[in-house]
Formats: C-alpha cells, structure tokens, sequence
C-alpha cells in the first residue's frame, strides 16, 4: 500500500460494530505511539488499555453525566451504552503534567503525535478509531476508575478502537488556502 492512502484511510468511526479485534493489533499500534517525536525527550505520553469491568463502570458514569437535569429515553440509553462498550478497545490517553506552561503545551503536541501514529497504525489494518474528548474524559470519577493520579497526569482524550462504518469524507480545505511559497 502506499504509505500516503494511510492518511486517507485514518477517519473518526462513529458508530463501532460489537467486534472484537486481536490485542496484538492494539500494542503494536502502543509501539508506533511510543515512536512520536518529542522536544526534550519527555515522552510525556501514556495510555491505558480499560479492562470490560472498568468499562462498565465508565459507561454507567457516562450515562449519570448524559442523564444530568433531563430524562433519557430507553433507546437513547442504549444508544449511549453501546457508544462506549461497543468498540473492541477503550485505550485512555493521558499526558504528564509539568509545571512549565511551554513544555506542557509542547508535551500537549508530542501526545497528538502519539495518538496519531496510534490511528495510523491501526487504519494500515483496515481498523477504526476515534479519539474522543468532552465531560467523561474530565470527569472526577473517570480519573478514580482508570486510576490515573490529577496531581501528575492529565487526560487528554479516550482513543476507542474497533470496525466501524467509515463515515462520508469531510470536504478539507484547498492547499493554496493552506500552504504558500515565499
Ligand atoms: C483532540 C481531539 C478531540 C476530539 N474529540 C472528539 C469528540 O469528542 N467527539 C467526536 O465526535 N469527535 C472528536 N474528534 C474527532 C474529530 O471530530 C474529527 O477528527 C473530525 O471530524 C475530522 O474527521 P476525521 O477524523 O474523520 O478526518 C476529536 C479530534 C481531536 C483531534
């Protein structure tokens, strides 16, 4: 395959099948994170792969906060629990703090890199992810049930992976929007 359709093939899955994929797949996809470049070596990545219990528990507080001053509906709930439980994997992305406002914005860039060689890697399989931020991934308990420390480290996002329907391609800017010679 061309190296270049990678990019191409590497789209956020919405909807993820109930389908398991082989660990394997997922570390080696850990590997090429592991890879990224970082300024000062910090490699201030880390990620952990959330067992089926610890997923319940995240879909249960996922729902609590969904639920926060309105009643959902039944199949909206289940909507929400498969959202979360559906996809083969549930890696939490998280960055190391540091007390330099400069480094930890370039630690910030260095994770994204890691994240994306992540996704890179798992679309040369054919597989899907979707790096997904918002309340849960900012949330008290999240950090409790994934027990990752506030003081030292920081969620930056949940990467979930799986097969899922690639959605319709998304219209990107033109490249003399985007780039110039001078
Ligand atoms: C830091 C970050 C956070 C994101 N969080 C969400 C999210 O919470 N929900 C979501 O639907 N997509 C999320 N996305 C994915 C973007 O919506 C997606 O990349 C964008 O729509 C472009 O589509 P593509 O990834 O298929 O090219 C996130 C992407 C990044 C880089």
């Amino acid at each position: 395959m061309d190296f270049n359709q990678i990019f191409e093939l590497r789209r956020t899955i919405n909807e993820f099948e109930d389908k398991k994929i082989p660990n394997k797949l997922v570390i080696e996809a850990i590997k090429a994170g592991n890879l990224a470049p970082c300024h000062r070596l910090t490699f201030p990545w880390r990620f952990k792969n959330i067992g089926q219990e610890n997923r319940l528990k995240i879909a249960k507080r996922y729902l609590e906060i969904k639920s926060e001053n309105k009643i959902l509906r039944k199949n909206i709930k289940q909507k929400l629990r498969r959202k979360i439980m559906n996809p083969s994997h549930l890696v939490v992305a998280s960055q190391i703090k540091d007390k330099d406002t400069k480094t930890d914005l370039e630690n910030y860039a260095a994770c994204s890199c890691a994240i994306q060689n992540i996704m890179l890697s798992l679309a040369s399989k054919d597989i899907g992810t979707k790096w997904s931020t918002g309340k849960i991934t900012e949330d008290k308990k999240t950090y409790e049930i994934t027990k990752i420390d506030t003081k030292k480290e920081k969620i930056i996002g949940f990467i979930f992976i799986g097969i899922g329907k690639v959605p319709p391609k998304i219209k990107r800017p033109k490249l003399e929007t985007i780039y110039s010679e001078i």
